[in-house]
Formats: C-alpha cells, structure tokens, sequence
C-alpha cells in the first residue's frame, strides 16, 4: 500500500503530546480497566459484548446474590477464572508493568483478572480485589484476610473456608459493598500525580471514575485512552482513542 494513504502510519498528535508529558512527569499515576484486557480476550463489562450484557449484576455479583445462591454465583465465578486462566497478559500490560518500575509510577486497577501482576506490575493497588483470592463468608477470625488459590477449576463447586469450614467466596468487591480503606487511600494518594492516565475504563463506577477529576483538581495532566468517547473524555486534557494494546506501545516507543 502506498505509504501516503496508509493511515495505521499515523500517529495521532495527542499521542506526542502524551508522551512529552510523561517524559517530564515525576509522579506517574494510571488507572486501568477492562480494557486494557480485553485484547488478552478478558470479556469487559458494559461493551457490546460485555458481561453485564448477558448477565444481572444483582444476580451474581451482590452480597445478597450470593446469600440466595452461592452454587450460581460460584458457577459464574469458575467460568470466569478458567476464561481468564487461558489469557496472557498483552501490549498495554507490558508497557504498564516496564513504567510502574520507574520511581514516582503508581498503577490502579479495577481488574480483578491480576493480568498487571503476572505482567510484573508493581506498587499496584487493586481496588476491586483479585478473581485469584478467596475469603471466609462468615468474615471468621481465624481466617481475617483473604487467601490465594489458582487452582482451576476449584475441586468443589462451593469452596469453603479452610478454617472455620463455613463458606468461601470470591475475594473481589461487589455491588453495594465498600471498598477496603487501605486501597482507596492509596488511590487517593495517587491522585497527587504529574500527569494521571486512565486507560480502558468507562468511568461510570465510582470511586474510581471520580480518580481523574481528584487529579485534575490537584494540578495534574489528565488523559484518557479508550476505544470509546466516555464520561470522561470531555474533562481530560487528552482524549486519545484507540485500543490500548496499541496506543501504549506507540507512547513507549517515543519516551
Ligand atoms: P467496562 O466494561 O465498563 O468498560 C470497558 C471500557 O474499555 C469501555 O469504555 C470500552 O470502550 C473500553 N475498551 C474496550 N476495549 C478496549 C481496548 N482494547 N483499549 C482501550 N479501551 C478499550 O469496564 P470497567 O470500566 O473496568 O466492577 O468497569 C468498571 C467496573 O464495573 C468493573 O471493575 C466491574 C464492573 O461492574 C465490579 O465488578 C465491582
């Protein structure tokens, strides 16, 4: 193809600008979503084929969900963990594990598929917690914080606490239900930042969606990589569209 019309060998301006920014920042913070694993072929949430598409929210992913059916919702879960077990961490990961390596670079997520941390993301805060860990339903003593298990698929449908015997569930926040303090201040904190990125996220779930306002209050360069025009595409600085696993390798190649 004549190089002139190829448009792939364009890269958009704002994808200079970026990288400018994130050159001269000290303080780093990105935010990421299912977007950033759906090219590892993790099924986002609310896109044409996403999961709350097929499925209730309340149904599955709710205290009083798993209280009425606990087989379904655990069913729901080991579907979940046997897809995510066959994806490999791509691109964007990549990129955000090599910069999170970098001083001053804080990384938050509301994927619970732990793709950043088998891509070798550090300082990594979970706000939604892992697919990967389990944690006593009875919130028993013995048992306070959640442990890990990978095993896929589980031996039993149901899975139980392995001190008091009782009820295991996914250690991953659902509806109606808070977030640990510890992650939203380390959130929060991360939001004193020189330039915030959010990456393959809707921005309709709070707290996080309200991260990138935080920042922008507080000084910092915001910018937004998605697929799609979100709630926050109009307050950001930069508005970048495309898929992740594409725009970051371009972002790297420029720092
Ligand atoms: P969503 O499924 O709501 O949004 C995914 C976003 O990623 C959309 O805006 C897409 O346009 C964008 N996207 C898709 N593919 C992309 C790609 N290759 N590159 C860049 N962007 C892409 O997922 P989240 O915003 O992460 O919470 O959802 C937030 C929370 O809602 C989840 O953590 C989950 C869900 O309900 C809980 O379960 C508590």
């Amino acid at each position: 193809m004549d190089r002139s019309t190829d448009r792939s060998s364009i890269i958009d301006p704002s994808i200079g600008v970026l990288a400018a920014r994130i050159r001269a920042a000290e303080r780093l913070t990105i935010l990421t979503g299912a977007g950033v694993s759906a090219a590892s072929g993790v099924p986002t949430f609310r896109g044409a084929d996403g999961l709350w598409r097929q499925h209730r929210p309340e149904d599955l992913a709710t205290p009083e969900a798993f209280e009425r059916d606990p087989r379904l919702v655990w069913e729901w879960y080991a579907w979940r963990r046997e897809k995510i077990a066959a994806c490999r961490p791509n691109a964007a990961h990549d990129v955000i594990a090599a910069w999170s390596r970098r001083p001053g670079c804080r990384v938050v997520t509301q994927n619970v598929d732990d793709l950043h941390v088998r891509a070798g993301t550090s300082a990594l805060v979970r706000l939604h917690g892992s697919i990967w860990e389990l944690s006593c339903w009875n919130r028993c003593a013995a048992q306070p914080t959640p442990w890990r298990d990978e095993r896929v698929p589980l031996p039993d449908g149901v899975p139980g606490c392995p001190q008091c015997g009782g009820l295991a569930r996914p250690a991953v926040v659902w509806f109606g239900e808070p977030l640990r303090a510890a992650d939203v201040d380390a959130a929060l904190e991360a939001t004193a930042c020189d330039v915030f990125l959010t990456v393959g996220t809707s921005a309709v779930v709070y707290p996080a969606a309200g991260l990138v306002h935080d920042a922008r209050r507080r000084g910092a360069f915001t910018a937004e990589i998605n697929l799609e025009t979100t709630p926050a595409s109009s307050a950001v600085d930069v508005a970048i569209h495309g898929g992740a696993e594409a725009v970051l390798p371009q972002l790297a190649e420029l720092l």
